[in-house]
């Protein structure tokens, strides 16, 4: 192998629901993957470098950064992009309540926002406003203010059941 050979390496995961073999770059990273190999453009990129949070993809039920994942390490796993998110009623309601309370304006940070609080919600039965905030702490939003986000989630976790407080 020359000095300049790009290493590769065959992998296998569940993207979406579906069994997908593919052979990546070893550095290639999982949202550059599930974007330009696999043409799931729903995941946008940032910051690159695990800060803005617009990247945010699901790994076997857990929010990871897909900027700071290697496609290589989800090899045996089952990833979800906002793309096979919208399946999830969880989700569903989400995005109706941030239509419902002009929760995004361009929406780049959106897909990221909505995984984040998919799996945010899912996790608990009681919350505040201000653990909302927190929840939301890694993924930034530059149009919205968040005070609509946080209203959106407060009412989608209201008619789920949960108590949420100030
Ligand atoms: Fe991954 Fe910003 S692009 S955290
Ligand atoms: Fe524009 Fe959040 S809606 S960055």
């Amino acid at each position: 192998m020359s000095a300049h050979a790009v290493k590769r390496l065959q992998i296998s995961l569940t993207l979406n629901g579906e069994r997908l073999e593919a052979n990546v770059k070893a550095r290639t990273n999982l949202v550059d993957f599930v974007r330009q190999e696999c043409g799931l453009t729903g995941s946008h990129v940032g910051c690159e470098h695990g800060v803005c949070g617009a990247c945010t993809i699901v790994v076997d039920g857990k929010t990871v950064r897909g900027c700071l994942m290697l496609a290589a390490q989800a090899d045996g796993c089952a990833v979800t992009t906002v793309e096979g998110l919208a399946a999830d009623p969880q989700w569903a309601d989400l995005r109706d309540a941030f239509a419902r309370h002009n929760a995004l304006q361009c929406g780049f940070c959106t897909p990221g926002m909505l995984a984040t609080l998919t799996e945010f919600i899912g996790s608990r039965s009681a919350t505040s406003r201000s653990e909302i905030r927190d929840a939301l702490s890694g993924n930034y939003c530059r149009c919205t203010g968040y005070q609509a986000i946080v209203d959106a989630t407060a009412e989608v976790m209201v008619a789920r059941g949960a108590k949420v407080t100030s």
